[in-house]
């Protein structure tokens, strides 16, 4: 079993082709998403469309954001969604089609659980909103609390900063286990980075490959500046969206 988990897209058009290329060129079984699909980009609804064609989606604050009232947004995500959510309630002459994006994006589950794997978007404890950063190693009753709810291993996104931590309190970002790490192994929680929004200093899209012997963190470049003239072009997306982009901040 060879599968796919992407998380993140925030309608980066661009950057989530780019990885969909780069999974369809190495032969998945599966790919899953961990939500995000919208807020931020350009291209919620292109973007909903290309991950409705995937084997599960996770529901994320962004698309919970677009369906209802976004709750602990700062004002540009907060601007940015209600924009969102205009572009999925405009019509576009597909009327079937808009309503198919709609009740797919109501009808995504916060848990997916399967054999010893536990997907989510946040974390598994409260997996629509907790962050669960690299600094929290340092909090280590945080983690002792999440890592007690997980089974064995729970792959999350929301923070789009790539790496694994360990039960023993530890966090391995991509660079630390050149990209791959063994499996079977112990508990541990994994998070695949962002296609979208990358904030780990890479602006290349991240995603993860799983198989049975190990996952493979994956950096795909794509054409940033094309995204980033997209959203200076849509006055409700503040222009800090699109200069992220490019510093992958
Ligand atoms: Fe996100």
């Amino acid at each position: 079993m060879k599968r796919a988990i992407i998380s993140d897209i925030h309608a980066n058009l661009e950057a989530l082709e780019a990885v969909l290329d780069d999974i369809a060129a190495q032969g998945m079984d599966d790919v899953y998403c961990l939500g995000d699909i919208v807020g931020y980009g350009p291209n919620p609804r292109e973007c909903i469309d290309r991950v409705m064609g995937l084997g599960l989606s996770i529901l994320g604050n962004h698309d919970q954001g677009a369906l209802y009232d976004p709750e602990g947004f700062s004002s540009g995500a907060e601007r940015a969604i209600f924009w969102t959510r205009d572009q999925l309630e405009m019509d576009c002459g597909d009327p079937a089609q808009q309503a198919k994006r709609w009740e797919f994006l109501s009808e995504l589950p916060r848990t997916h659980r399967e054999g010893p794997f536990t997907f989510v978007h946040g974390s598994v404890r409260n997996p629509l909103s907790e962050y669960v950063f690299p600094e929290d190693v340092h909090n280590f009753r945080k983690l002792e609390r999440i890592f007690a709810l997980i089974d064995r291993y729970a792959f999350q996104g929301h923070t789009h900063v790539p790496g694994i931590f360990t039960e023993d309190g530890r966090f391995f970002s991509p660079d630390e286990v050149a990209s791959r790490y063994p499996l079977p192994g112990n508990k541990m929680m994994v998070n695949v980075g962002s296609v979208g929004q990358p904030r780990d200093g890479d602006p290349r899209a991240c995603y993860v490959v799983l198989t049975d012997a190990q996952l493979e963190f994956r950096r795909v470049p794509y054409p940033v500046e094309k995204t980033m003239t997209k959203i200076h072009a849509v006055p409700e997306l503040d222009p800090f969206l699109a200069d992220r982009l490019q510093e992958g901040r």
